[in-house]
């Protein structure tokens, strides 16, 4: 009988949010609400849906295999970037980025380094070349970046920053990344995870796109799947140097990306209305949210993404599921953490009552 090697056997699977309609069919109830995987809770951007529903221009194209190279994409990324579209990858999702620099870069034996708890995908990533991943604590919820470098070994091959960090919502600043860029050796790919940008307020944040102009060893990654919206369509980039593109190329599928995500995705670039609205919503989310949760004395971590780590008095499971059979669904994260993720208004004000709820019930 075939057996796949221990690397492969001792990866935990990945968990997602409970889908709504799972929840649904469980439990014969209805109108739920998944606060569970940070996803944008006002919808796809109004321009990238017209892009998608155009018939002459990409429904009556899809007999034919999607541009590979995603050229047009690539383009609009690198104007709005100010880089050149060489400096780019695309994914599906920066998920499938994230895998594709882990064969990239590792093999068997190798070590990468990661703080945790932070994105489990690093870590699965790792293992599945047979690699090590160092799991280095977080430091009051942020990456400790001095005890990662302090983790580094000849064998490291690669860092990974999440920027802002999931599940905790923190963010590095920019003197702390430009420290660990100036002492981080040679030969150790730096990925600078900022799959939600675009949601931190905080002046202070790390400026990733300076230490990629100065040339050094470092993957930038972005998403279409937050603050744009897009999560259902896999579209992600990455920003590096041509030469470190170039190798992560040679092992990507050659048509990894769709059609309608690389049309929807430049629509949805160009739409700054959709954004700003966007952190409108998650700003005021935040507010609210943090009064609310202050009132009930829940601690939380406060946030520069579109979630908020909450760490309860008791077993997150038991508040799980008290809010499951009240149709929300949020993500335990740890014996005592759960992780909601900021929505709409409504949305918000529904979480908190079932939190109250819940409270009052146990
Ligand atoms: C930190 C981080 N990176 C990457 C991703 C993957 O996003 P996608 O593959 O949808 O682009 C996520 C998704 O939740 C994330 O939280």
């Amino acid at each position: 009988m075939i057996k796949a090697p221990e690397h492969i056997r001792t990866i935990k699977p990945y968990v997602p949010g409970k889908p709504i309609e799972e929840l649904e069919r469980e439990l014969g109830i209805k109108n739920s609400i998944k606060l569970a995987s940070n996803e944008n809770p006002i919808g796809p951007s109004p321009l990238a849906l017209k892009a998608i529903k155009n018939r002459s221009n990409c429904l009556n194209s899809l007999n034919r295999y999607p541009d590979g190279s995603g050229y047009y994409l690539k383009n609009a990324l690198a104007e709005k970037l100010s880089v050149k579209p060489e400096e780019i990858i695309l994914g599906n999702g920066s998920n499938e980025l994230i895998d594709i620099a882990a064969r990239t870069f590792m093999s068997p034996g190798d070590e990468a380094v990661m703080a945790y708890p932070s994105f489990v995908v690093y870590s699965m990533a790792v293992q599945a070349m047979g690699g090590r991943a160092i799991q280095v604590p977080l430091k009051d919820y942020k990456h400790d970046l001095n005890a990662m470098l302090d983790a580094v070994t000849p064998r490291t091959k690669m860092l990974f920053i999440a920027n802002p960090n999931n599940p905790t919502g923190t963010m590095n600043t920019r003197t702390e990344l430009d420290r660990l860029m100036s002492r981080v050796k040679d030969g150790i790919l730096v990925v600078i995870d900022e799959a939600y940008y675009e949601y931190v307020t905080d002046p202070e944040y790390a400026d990733s796109f300076k230490h990629f102009r100065n040339g050094k060893d470092i993957l930038i990654l972005r998403t279409f799947s937050k603050i744009y919206g897009l999560a259902g369509l896999r579209i992600g980039y990455g920003i590096a140097r041509q030469d470190i593109i170039t190798e992560m190329n040679k092992i990507r599928a050659p048509f990894n990306t769709n059609t309608i995500a690389q049309k929807a995705a430049i629509e949805a670039l160009k739409d700054k209305t959709h954004v700003r609205l966007s952190q409108r919503i998650n700003n005021n989310g935040k507010e609210y949210l943090y009064k609310e949760l202050s009132s009930l004395g829940i601690k939380y971590v406060p946030t520069e993404a579109n979630f908020i780590y909450m760490i309860m008095d008791k077993d997150s499971k038991t508040v799980y599921d008290a809010l499951l059979k009240q149709g929300v669904i949020v993500r335990p994260m740890g014996p005592k953490e759960l992780r909601v993720t900021i929505g709409l208004p409504e949305e918000n004000k529904r979480f908190i009552g079932a939190l109250k709820k819940s409270r009052v019930e146990s």
